[in-house]
């Protein structure tokens, strides 16, 4: 049942807004979000490490809805691995959802899916909702292996996963050629690569989890064209990067189904 799964639009804030920015940019946007609009949606910010402490600091002295999300983090829970976040820190600190596999860690730092799906399960492990992100490049699109990379990336992601945790999961399919380039994928075609990740949720973890997981769509969304993409069945959220830096451009987003 496509409508049980709530809408989650997620900021990814990259490596932009210090602490104090930060700061600043939760409480703009949950002034401009009326209550009322996390009755149909969901809402995650992902900032930096250093600013983590500060905005969940922030979001629960002002008892906001906003879900706190943090963008990485490493597989195993404590050790000799230097500069890394362990998933159970985040946990401690409330984080709700981690991104894991994001393209840019995958194509700048060498993520393996081996290393991705390590972390999806030290992240359900934890108690907090993994973001699998997928996606192709256009030289792949190009020659025609965007299914092949797009479902062996959500195979290999997911793998190990019980079906019920499956279906908690949210996965981002992000074209990479998409990503901050103001290149969006069409409607029908986002759809069309989100059709394939749930028909590949569904062979390998069943038709259950596969209707209750979360996909969403990511790749220069903005609130322009925000509206043409939700209206699209197997997109139920978008992971937003540039346009979600801007509070009020965010909130737009968000509340894409009002004029
Ligand atoms: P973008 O980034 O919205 O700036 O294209 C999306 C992402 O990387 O998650």
């Amino acid at each position: 049942m496509p409508d049980a799964r709530k809408p989650l639009i997620s900021g990814n804030w990259k490596m932009h807004l210090n602490h104090f920015e930060a700061i600043q940019a939760v409480q703009k946007l949950s002034y401009l979000l009326p209550k009322k609009v996390f009755g149909t949606v969901d809402v995650s910010v992902h900032p930096p490490f250093t600013d983590i402490r500060s905005v969940q600091t922030t979001i629960e002295t002002d008892r906001m809805e906003i879900l706190l999300g943090a963008q990485h983090c490493h597989h195993e829970l404590n050790g000799a691995f230097t500069g890394e976040v362990s998933p159970a820190f985040l946990a401690k600190l409330n984080v709700r959802l981690v991104i894991a596999g994001h393209s840019e860690r995958r194509e700048v730092f060498g993520e393996t899916d081996d290393d991705v799906n390590k972390k999806v399960l030290a992240i359900v492990a934890q108690g907090m909702t993994p973001i699998l992100c997928v996606g192709e490049t256009l030289d792949e699109r190009e020659a025609g292996s965007l299914e092949a990379k797009v479902s062996g990336q959500v195979t290999a992601g997911l793998a190990g996963l019980s079906p019920e945790r499956v279906g908690d999961s949210v996965i981002a399919y992000e074209p990479i050629w998409a990503i901050g380039t103001g290149r969006t994928a069409t409607p029908e075609d986002a759809q069309a690569a989100c059709a394939l990740v749930r028909t590949t949720v569904a062979s390998a973890h069943g038709e259950d989890a596969a209707q209750r997981v979360r996909i969403q769509y990511g790749g220069s969304v903005k609130p322009g064209n925000i509206g043409d993409l939700m209206a699209q069945i197997d997109i139920d959220g978008a992971l937003v990067g540039g346009a979600s830096l801007d509070p009020d451009e965010f909130q737009r987003i968000v509340q894409w189904g009002v004029s």
